[in-house]
C-alpha cells in the first residue's frame, strides 16, 4: 500500500485554517481520498490532555520553554498514535498547526531560539514532515479581532490563554509564519486569509493539486 500524503495547515488566530482543513477533507474525499483531520496541540488521547495544560490558566502560567517541551511532548504522542499509523495505512493526514506553529508562536513571537525548535523537529518529528504546508496570512490587528470574538461566542475560549495576548505579539507571529514560507518555499504556500473562504478554497485545491496529485 502506498503511504498517504500529510498536509498542514498554518496561520494566526482567526485565519480561517480550521474551515480550510475541513473543506479539503470534504474535497479529497469527492476524489476518494480518505483524508484523516487533526489538529494540534492535540489529535491523540494524551495530547489533548497536554492541550488541556496548554491553554488553560494564566497567560504566564508557563514559560515559552515550557510550553516548548508541553508542545513536543503532545506532537511525538500525536505523531507516535495518529499521525504515523494513518500515513502508513495508506490515509492522507491534514493537520490544523504542526511544527510551524512552534516556530511562530514560541520561537518568532517568544523567543525560544531557531536552534531549539530545529533540534527538537529533528528528534521528535524526525522525517514525518509535511509535503505541503497552507499557510494562511492575515494582519495581526484583523487577527487579533476576529480571535477576541470568538472568545465572545465561546465560554471556552475565555479560558484560552493563548489568545490573550496582544496586537504586537500577533505582529510577531505572523512576521514568523512568513519567515517559515521564506525558510522552505518548496513545501509552504501563502494564501491570503482574507479573501473569501471559497475562494481561499479554490487556491488550496490548486496547491494541492499542482504539488500533490500531479506528481504521484
Ligand atoms: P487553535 O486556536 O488553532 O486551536 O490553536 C491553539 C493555540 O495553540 C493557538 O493559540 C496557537 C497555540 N500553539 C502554539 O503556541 N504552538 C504550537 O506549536 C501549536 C501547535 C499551537
Amino acid at each position: 500500500m502506498t503511504q498517504g500524503r500529510f498536509i498542514t495547515f498554518e496561520g494566526g488566530e482567526g485565519s480561517g485554517k480550521s474551515t480550510q482543513a475541513h473543506l479539503l477533507q470534504q474535497k479529497l474525499g469527492e476524489i476518494s481520498i480518505e483524508a484523516v483531520l487533526t489538529r494540534e496541540p492535540g489529535g491523540s488521547p494524551g495530547a489533548e490532555e497536554i492541550r488541556h495544560l496548554l491553554m488553560r490558566g494564566e497567560s504566564e502560567r508557563w514559560s515559552p520553554l515550557s510550553e516548548t517541551m508541553l508542545l513536543y511532548a503532545a506532537r511525538a504522542d500525536h505523531l507516535m498514535r495518529t499521525i504515523r499509523p494513518s500515513l502508513r495505512r495508506g490515509y492522507w493526514v491534514i493537520s490544523d498547526r504542526f511544527a510551524d506553529s512552534s516556530h511562530a508562536y514560541q520561537g518568532a513571537a517568544s523567543g525560544v531560539s531557531t536552534e531549539l525548535l530545529d533540534q527538537l523537529d529533528a528528534a521528535v518529528v524526525e522525517s514525518t514532515r509535511p509535503e505541503l504546508t497552507v499557510i494562511l496570512d492575515i494582519p495581526a490587528d484583523i487577527g487579533l479581532k476576529r480571535a477576541e470574538r470568538r472568545q465572545d461566542e465561546e465560554e471556552f475560549r475565555l479560558e484560552d490563554r493563548f489568545e490573550r495576548r496582544r496586537l504586537d505579539f500577533h505582529e510577531r507571529l505572523r512576521q514568523g509564519f512568513l519567515e517559515v514560507a521564506e525558510r522552505s518555499p518548496e513545501r509552504c504556500v501563502v494564501i491570503d486569509g482574507l479573501k473569501p473562504a471559497e475562494e481561499v478554497a479554490a487556491l488550496v485545491w490548486h496547491a494541492v493539486q499542482t504539488r500533490l496529485l500531479e506528481t504521484e
